[in-house]
């Protein structure tokens, strides 16, 4: 083997030794130049690396220039010119003379004057990670066919360690990641209320990722979604923003339950550009919050801090991985509420039937007992003024037994535990239009099969409170209670033709309606609330019927 063979093999092994080993990257890279300009002849030799965003220079290392002369030059180069060419290019470069060559932008000031150039890129696996070059080969002449194959072999070389560098970067990037989301989900995993767990998801989340403004955004009845919590730049100012269901991309994410990331919010036709420009807003990701294949949510982070807006791929697994911790908590938060709920209503219907029970059994026959007595004591009397007397109290025990059994059926209608829900509604309907001259038509295609037992209390309770917002707020003449089968589910639809109300502000809703909602969300079933001024009101709710 020739003597300049053995060297540059030897040269070359020895970088690929250098990277493997544990020197820092830029000491590899300086032992690259280092060798490319002493096998080459080349008097001066640089590597640039380009940054990930392929924006700028990450690192420029060199040799054969001086300290004093590189701080004489000034910047690194911009990637004009023949470095520009290189970059674009990717492929390798000689030219007898730079300063003839119409593609240079010329020198800076200072810089040491170059004819001769050999430029190749810093390639691995077709992916391009900055430029290997060398200027200057000793003795003016160009550089050659073997110069260029020898400084490939060491550009290979500096790409693998450059390469190796930003895995090992972004690994340990990866695992202080990986630490602050568990330490974040074991936070998450304490907090079971859910408007402080919200807001710990939006904050925590903001600092990993370090967004301008991160927010969830919860779907509504209707398909908009609704932003509950805040974290980051005039929080304040966008917490109850309702996103259309038309022009939202939160509301498409909703529905598509995928993540997605956007370098430019401007060009994405989905974004609802009113919002975005109002939020003042650049870049974005939406993250669904899933549970059980169901979006109940969507964590949205807009612009990072810093002078690139644009979110990561990482930024992107991390919001994933920490929105599916997110999820969990904020479903098992729900379902604690709804089982406390559950409890209480329970324990509420429990409570009512026992009383409703006490007044009929007990009170009821306790007064029942009063009247036979003051019967035979009114027909012994000899006194006129006596039976008199006995009569009006005789009267006033009917009337107070009335008042018990009015009271007892209003608690719980003995007729909904023993009869069902028909039998039920037909008694409450009925003291209804007794005691209001409103009449109420119930229509009913039950039959007399029975439900489940929630079902039958939650559309009974649901009536209930329909017809005294009818006494309250209505002013109608008729209401009519139709139920109906739809499947495996009971619908029922209660209707008055009284003044209505604006049924889509539902700022308005008090303990009744909420009520409603809440009792129905326990059984799993669904409600709609019609009304518009002047044109009536319908309620209907849906609950499976077994
Ligand atoms: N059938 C109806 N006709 C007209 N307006 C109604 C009817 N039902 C409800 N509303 C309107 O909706 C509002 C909210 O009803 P909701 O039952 O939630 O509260 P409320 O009846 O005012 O108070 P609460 O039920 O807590 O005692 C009412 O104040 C009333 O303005
Ligand atoms: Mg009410």
């Amino acid at each position: 083997m020739a003597e300049t063979d053995e060297a540059r093999l030897r040269a070359v092994l020895d970088a690929a030794i250098a990277v493997s080993s544990e020197l820092s990257l830029d000491a590899v890279l300086q032992r690259i130049v280092e060798a490319a300009a002493s096998l080459t002849g080349a008097q001066y030799a640089a590597l640039g690396v380009i940054n990930p965003s392929r924006q700028a220079l990450e690192r420029f290392v060199v040799t054969g220039i001086d300290d004093a002369t590189r701080n004489a030059i000034g910047d690194l180069p911009s990637g004009r010119g023949i470095l520009g060419v290189l970059i674009r290019d990717a492929t390798p470069l000689r030219i007898d003379d730079l300063s003839a060559d119409l593609r240079a932008v010329g020198f800076p000031p200072n810089h040491p004057p170059m004819r001769t150039f050999l430029g190749v890129p810093v390639l691995l696996r077709g992916v391009a990670y900055g430029n290997l070059y060398l200027t200057e080969k000793a003795g003016g002449s160009p550089f050659s066919e073997e110069d260029q194959e020898i400084v490939q072999l060491l550009a290979g070389q500096a790409a693998v360690g450059i390469e190796n560098a930003r895995l090992y970067e972004s690994a340990t990037r990866w695992l202080e990641q990986l630490q602050s989301l568990t330490d974040v989900g074991n936070a998450l995993s304490a907090e079971i209320e859910l408007p402080k767990l919200l807001e710990l998801v939006v904050t925590r989340l903001r600092e990993l990722i370090d967004a301008r403004i991160v927010f969830i955004a919860r779907p509504q009845p209707d398909g908009a979604a609704l932003v509950e919590t805040v974290a980051g730049a005039a929080a304040g100012e966008f917490a109850g923003l309702r996103l259309d269901p038309m022009r939202s991309k939160t509301a498409r994410v909703l529905e598509r339950r995928r993540s997605e990331r956007v370098d430019s919010l401007l060009e994405d036709p989905e974004v609802d550009q009113g919002t975005a420009r109002r939020m003042g807003a650049r870049t974005g990701m939406w993250v669904p919050l899933i549970v059980r294949d169901r979006a109940i949510g969507v964590v949205v982070a807009q612009d990072k801090e810093g002078p690139d807006a644009r979110f990561t791929d990482e930024d992107l697994r991390i919001a994933e991985t920490f929105a599916e911790r997110a999820a969990l908590a904020i479903d098992l938060s729900e379902r604690v509420a709804r089982d406390a709920l559950r409890r209480v209503v329970a324990g509420q219907e429990l409570e009512r039937q026992r009383l409703a029970r006490e007044l009929h059994d007990e009170t009821g026959q306790a007064l029942t007992s009063i009247l036979l007595g003051l019967k035979a004591i009114e027909e012994a009397a000899n006194s006129q003024d006596v039976r008199q007397s006995v009569r009006e109290l005789r009267e006033l025990v009917v009337g107070t037994l009335q008042d018990v059994r009015r009271l007892a059926v209003e608690l719980r209608p003995k007729a909904l535990d023993d009869f069902g829900l028909v039998a039920g509604l037909q008694r409450l309907a009925e003291t209804f239009a007794e005691q209001t001259g409103i009449s109420v038509h119930v229509e009913t295609a039950l039959g007399d099969a029975r439900l489940a037992g929630d079902s039958e209390t939650a559309i009974y309770r649901i009536v209930q409170e329909a017809l005294t917002n009818v006494i309250k707020h209505a002013q109608a003449t008729t209401v009519s209670i139709v139920l109906t089968r739809k499947g495996d589910r009971v619908v029922a639809v209660i209707e008055d033709d009284g003044r209505g109300f604006d049924a889509g502000d539902t700022s308005d809703e008090r303990l009744g309606l909420l009520g409603m909602r809440e009792r129905i969300a326990l059984v799993d079933g669904r409600l709609s609330v019609e009304s518009r001024p002047g044109e009536g009101t319908t309620i209907a709710v849906e609950v499976p019927s077994r």
